[in-house]
């Protein structure tokens, strides 16, 4: 028999955002944002459920309670209409069609009528087509039902888990271009903007166009686990000495990986009813309890029953949850009722396929038509049971913020772009963005900042790295930026005497400078006095009014030691200086080994690379100085000072420094004040200073970066810390961890997805946030993060061959590609 849906569907019209039924039952309709998955900790579980139950328990009697969650098996769009660079273009196509489960979750809220026609499968709407309602709700009803779904709202959204946004007409009605609420459950569609003619089909199976349908119920007490809470161990994440959580319900929700909808049903009717009916249930079962076990088992479930609604005041409440799967391939239909199973069996339930009550169970999930449910079809338990089965969680949400960095979901990679700098300080969960990074050696330090820092690079900020480990080199090289390292051949060379674009020589020049000279002048621990700094001053003062007058002299250290030798001491003779107030010749002397010809002549005098100011990308590798007692110290405060006059004369422009291990051997050369002032001063220039380090050790042994550095770190990322798990205790508490935070930390790595290549990391947002994502890459990116000796060897070769690390990196990548098949 064939009908037009039109005709027989259960919704008359809808009116002010409610949808009102032919039967005469009003629902309201929200669209949830629901906490993202793997975030909660137990004890949000449980304030979260409890929030569900003291929501649920406004809603008036005789309503009825529904909640949609959808999850349809999507690919994500790779964005390539804008014109990026050639990495973001590679990571676009490297997760263009990436498989994920698009979750949406909807909330119906609906009043019936007191004396409406109890739902049953016999009596479906389905079935007896158009009815007029026997009685109307009446305005007062309505508005009583409309405040108690206001308050409903504000319950859920009070408890800061979730958002709730209330569907409008056009929501809910379709028009030209969109499908609506009630069109899109009985077309069961996947995307938006999709339209197409289909059939309904409820003789023997369920059919939908295409979709064949399966639908497995927990609508009886016995299929039901024995017990229920609001969360449930994650077996996949847990450690010996961590319990990881997700909600009671994840198996049935984002953990399911098919297509499904997930229904849950709960109807709150008259309790005093309920509990009368139960009663007399029990005394008939009291009676006939002598003829049969099973009737004594039933006679006291229901006196438990009892004992316990009466005894705890718990609210009685009827009960149905549903898993609606499709597909369109009929071979998927046996891998589907396993991944269905074992998801209940998770869970502890069992899975009973529907097959004679679907149509009518279908039938009920439309929108609006919940109070239709064949009430045959539901259990009795209370509220607080009930509310255990509800879908908690939902996937990573992306961030609209205009910075941050692309990371994936842990589930299926599927990219979601996160903001580490600004957000949270918006959000009040941070008050810097310095960020300290911890993970032993091979965890994937060096790769995750690599990405992070190239993402900041191509938002415009300014990026300077202190490294030991050459692990930046790709990357500058492709971005083009200032690479200063040194070797034999080419020792590393610096000149602070050339003013750059854009900068001067203001006070904050001339200060740092002077820094420089009396740190090759005197040791550390030898003092200068005022006459001493106040003939640099003027020495100079007088060099750049020399330059300025002859424009041929390059400023360089050559030419201000020329001129203190031949004529910046006719002046100090001339104004009768003496020796003990400024020893010219001791000065001379002493720094001579920076002039011309001397030992480090190369170190000051740099003709290339000067304009310090204005690059935007620059890398301090000082792997073979870290140890050399003159070049090393010179090299930090040169560094210090590059990125300490960024901050002062670059305003309104964000910028970054990420110091590796180097950061061990700079706070120990006494520029540990360095450290803390620049930790505790970036902020204020709209800047960020990251630490990234190995060893715990190193970070409780000295004071300095304990106090400056973690104290002033409000992010703080960790990488695989298995290797520690026996001794995470001391982390936990250094860095402040919470217990929840800890699980999250030890789930990392234990799970990954076999069939792809990348690693997990820990952020941790002013101990507010706290999330595990993917790092995961395109081959290209790859190919320009790696630290892997024979693959950095490999890069540079295809560099050199094709004529610059872009090109060779294509084809390498697509080399690789190919021999992968
Ligand atoms: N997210 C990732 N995806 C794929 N490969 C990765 C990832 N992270 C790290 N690797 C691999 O692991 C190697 C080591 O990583 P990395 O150099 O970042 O370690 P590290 O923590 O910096 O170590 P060290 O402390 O010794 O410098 C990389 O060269 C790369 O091959
Ligand atoms: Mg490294």
């Amino acid at each position: 028999m064939e009908k037009w849906l039109k005709e027989i569907l259960p919704i008359m019209t809808v009116e002010n955002g409610c949808l009102l039924s032919k039967q005469g039952d009003v629902t309201r309709s929200f669209d949830l944002e629901l906490p993202e998955l793997f975030t909660l900790s137990d004890r949000d579980y449980e304030a979260f459920h409890q929030a569900w139950v003291k929501a649920l328990k406004v809603m008036p009697r005789h309503s009825v309670f529904h909640k949609q969650d959808w999850f349809v098996n999507t690919g994500h769009q790779g964005d390539f209409g804008k014109n990026p660079g050639f990495l973001s273009r590679s990571s676009e196509r490297h997760f263009h069609e990436r498989p994920y489960l698009d979750h949406h979750c909807h909330v119906f809220l609906t009043k019936k009528p007191a004396d409406r026609k109890v739902g049953s499968s016999m009596f479906s709407s389905l079935i007896r087509g158009n009815l007029i309602p026997v009685d109307v709700l009446d305005a007062v009803s309505v508005q009583e039902f409309l405040d108690s779904c206001g308050q409903f709202q504000r319950i859920l959204e009070d408890s800061g888990f979730v958002k709730l946004k209330a569907f409008g007409d056009s929501d809910i009605l379709s028009s030209k271009e969109n499908a609506g609420l009630v069109e899109k459950y009985c077309s069961l569609q996947e995307h938006e903007k999709e339209r197409f003619v289909y059939d309904i089909s409820l003789k023997d199976t369920l059919r939908i166009g295409n979709k064949i349908c399966r639908l497995f119920t927990l609508g009886e007490a016995d299929e039901l686990p024995l017990l229920c809470g609001s969360r449930i161990d994650y077996d996949r994440y847990c450690t010996d000495r961590t319990r990881f959580s997700v909600g009671f319900a994840s198996t049935l929700g984002q953990l399911l990986p098919c297509n499904h909808i997930y229904n849950q049903y709960i109807f709150l009717d008259d309790p005093a009813q309920t509990i009368k009916k139960l009663e007399s249930k029990r005394l008939r079962l009291q009676s006939l309890a002598a003829y049969s076990r099973e009737n004594l088992i039933a006679r006291d479930a229901a006196n438990d029953f009892l004992n316990e609604a009466i005894g705890e005041q718990r609210l009685p409440v009827k009960a149905h949850f549903n898993v609606l799967t499709w597909t369109e391939e009929k071979e998927q239909l046996k891998e589907i009722k396993n991944m269905v199973s074992s998801a209940l069996a998770q869970m502890d339930a069992v899975a009973k396929e529907e097959t004679i009550g679907a149509p009518q169970i279908f039938w009920a999930g439309i929108p609006g038509n919940a109070a239709d449910f064949p009430m045959n079809d539901t259990f009795d338990t209370f509220l607080e049971q009930a509310t255990c089965f509800l879908n908690l969680e939902t996937s990573y949400r992306s961030s609209l913020s205009p910075v941050g960095i692309r990371l994936g979901d842990r589930l299926t990679g599927r990219p979601v772009h996160v903001d580490i700098s600004d957000e949270p300080i918006k959000r009040g969960v941070c008050t810097n963005r310095n960020k300290f990074i911890l993970g032993p050696s091979g965890s994937g330090k060096s790769f995750f900042t690599n990405h992070m820092v190239r993402s900041y690079y191509e938002q415009g900020t300014h990026v300077v790295l202190v490294d030991v480990g050459h692990s930046y080199k790709g990357l500058c090289d492709l971005v083009g930026g200032y690479y200063f390292t040194y070797n034999e051949k080419s020792p590393i060379r610096f000149n602070p005497f050339y003013i750059g674009k854009g900068d001067n020589l203001d006070t904050e020049k001339k200060e740092s400078i002077k820094t420089l000279l009396l740190a090759l002048w005197k040791k550390d621990d030898e003092t200068f006095n005022r006459s001493e700094y106040v003939a640099l001053s003027n020495a100079l003062q007088l060099y750049y009014e020399h330059l300025r007058k002859n424009p041929n002299i390059f400023p360089c250290f050559n030419t201000f030691y020329e001129f203190l030798r031949d004529v910046y001491v006719k002046v100090l003779e001339s104004e009768k200086v003496k020796d003990r107030d400024f020893d010219i010749g001791n000065f001379l002397y002493v720094l001579r080994p920076y002039y011309r010809d001397g030992e480090f002549d190369y170190l000051l005098n740099a003709t290339e690379n000067l304009e310090l100011l204005q690059e935007r990308f620059i890398v301090f590798e000082l792997d073979n100085i870290k140890d050399h007692p003159i070049l090393f110290p010179v090299v930090t405060i040169i560094i210090m000072e590059v990125f300490i006059n960024k901050m002062r004369k670059l305003k309104g422009i964000r910028k970054m420094i990420l110091i590796e291990e180097a950061w061990k051997a700079i706070a120990k050369e006494g520029m540990a004040e360095y450290i803390k002032y620049l930790f505790k001063t970036v902020r204020k220039f709209f800047g960020e200073a990251i630490v990234v380090t190995q060893e715990v050790e190193d970070i409780i042994s000295s004071p300095v970066v304990k106090q400056a550095i973690i104290n002033n770190s409000d992010c703080k990322i960790l990488l695989d810390q298995s290797k520690y798990q026996n001794k995470f205790d001391g982390i936990q508490e250094l860095l402040g961890l919470t217990e929840k935070e800890k699980a999250l930390v030890l789930s990392v790595n234990r799970a990954n997805d076999p069939a792809r290549k990348y690693k997990e990391v820990f952020i941790s947002l002013g101990g507010m946030i706290s999330k595990v994502y993917r790092t995961e890459v395109s081959l290209e990116e790859y190919l320009v993060y790696t630290t892997e000796e024979s693959e950095k060897v490999k890069v540079s070769e295809y560099a050199e061959r094709f004529g610059s690390i872009q090109k060779g990196i294509e084809v390498l990548a697509s080399e690789l590609r190919q021999a992968k098949g």
